[in-house]
């Protein structure tokens, strides 16, 4: 990889200059959601075909929903719905580190989006169930349906209205689960923005290089009481290998952060993330987004993977993506897998919003 000085100077600079988001108000709550989802027999390891297995269940989900901090009377019926991935929780969107810079939810807020962030089922204070049985793709998807349909309902805590625009933005396993969304419930929701994702991605082993294993194990203190398959990444190096780009692309404080707080993912979950589902009755806006240095889903060069995206929205009103998104920064420059904790996360902001107000939203 080739030394990056100049553009990290210049983030620098614009770093400086950038003012410290505000605070929103926000309100936590817990949503009891029953679910009904048909699951894969993960019973020989891997997922058959299709699946086959219903399960259902009511559980307590973590919701937190925050107004803007800015009024833009065009956004006051549009909502922002922030989905995680793997081993994140509410902080992803939401960072405790240095938020003024990195925390989505207010560069959101700034720009007159209420956002709903969110413990996905399985994460942080969310109910926990089985990781394997239970915590698979298809629930994950029938738990985010809920949520949304609530949201357009007006039955949000804290919100007091109810929304019409759906703006959806996943990270990695919560792109892999909003892309299953918009597969199985088209209607749900116009627009889809998917980071850290493709459904194309690099042969590079990266549970390895994270080395994954029993959350309990890993990290008893905090982690101790789940499930052996409830996983986490070994420790903070290999959390940056797997995840972050090079040297010099993130304040080693906002990984020591992100290590301090990581949580886990459910085995099943990993084993049913679905790489080759096609949305087919998608009719809104979808981009996908990706750092340069994301070693799993940004092929050299310049994420030319990419470009493949468009076949799996074959009836988007438009599928961008790097240049197509005609903005510079579209692919993330000096940026890993966990964009939002490196030092160009406001450039991904940056380009998200840019691109939402060119569409309109
Ligand atoms: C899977 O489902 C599809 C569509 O319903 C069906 O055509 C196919 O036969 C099924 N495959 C298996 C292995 O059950
Ligand atoms: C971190 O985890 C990796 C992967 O499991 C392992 O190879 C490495 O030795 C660990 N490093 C430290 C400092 O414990």
């Amino acid at each position: 990889m080739q030394p990056r000085l100049f553009s990290l100077a210049a983030l620098a600079i614009l770093g400086h200059a950038s003012p410290t988001l505000r605070a929103p108000k926000c309100t936590d709550s817990i949503a009891s959601l029953t679910i009904s989802a048909t699951n894969f027999d993960l019973s020989s390891g891997t997922p058959p075909l299709n699946a086959t297995i219903p399960v259902s269940g009511t559980f307590d989900v973590h919701l937190r929903f925050c107004e803007p901090t800015v009024s833009v009377p065009s956004r006051a019926g549009t909502l922002q719905i922030l989905v995680h991935g793997a081993t994140y929780g509410a902080d992803y969107m939401d960072a405790g580190f240095e938020p003024g810079i990195y925390s989505y939810v207010r560069y959101a807020a700034a720009h007159g989006y209420a956002t709903l962030n969110m413990d996905r089922i399985g994460y942080g204070a969310s109910d926990h169930p089985d990781p394997i049985g239970t915590m698979q793709t298809p629930f994950d998807v029938a738990a985010l349906a809920d949520i949304v349909r609530l949201a357009r309902a007006g039955r949000i805590s804290g919100a007091r209205r109810s929304f019409h625009t759906i703006v959806a933005v996943g990270h990695s396993l919560g792109s892999f689960v909003l892309n299953g969304l918009v597969a199985a419930e088209p209607q749900l929701v116009n627009v889809v923005v998917l980071t850290g994702y493709s459904h194309t991605f690099a042969d590079i082993d990266i549970p390895a290089l994270a080395g994954f294993g029993p959350a309990n194990l890993i990290g008893p203190a905090r982690l101790g009481g789940l499930a052996s398959s409830y996983l986490t990444t070994a420790n903070a190096s290999a959390r940056a290998a797997a995840f972050y780009g090079p040297e010099g692309s993130f304040d080693p404080a906002a990984l020591a952060f992100d290590e301090s707080e990581k949580i886990t993912v459910a085995l099943g979950e990993f084993l049913t993330a679905a790489t080759s589902i096609v949305a087919s009755k998608f009719t809104g806006y979808v981009l996908t987004v990706n750092g340069e240095d994301d070693l799993l889903y940004c092929i050299e060069p310049a994420c030319a993977n990419l470009k493949g995206e468009a076949q799996y929205y074959p009836s988007a009103k438009s599928v961008d993506y790097g240049e197509l998104a005609s903005l510079t920064v579209a692919v993330i420059k000096n940026a890993g897998h966990s964009v939002n904790f490196h030092l160009a996360a406001p450039d991904l902001y940056a380009n998200i919003h840019a691109w939402l107000s060119k569409h309109g939203y």
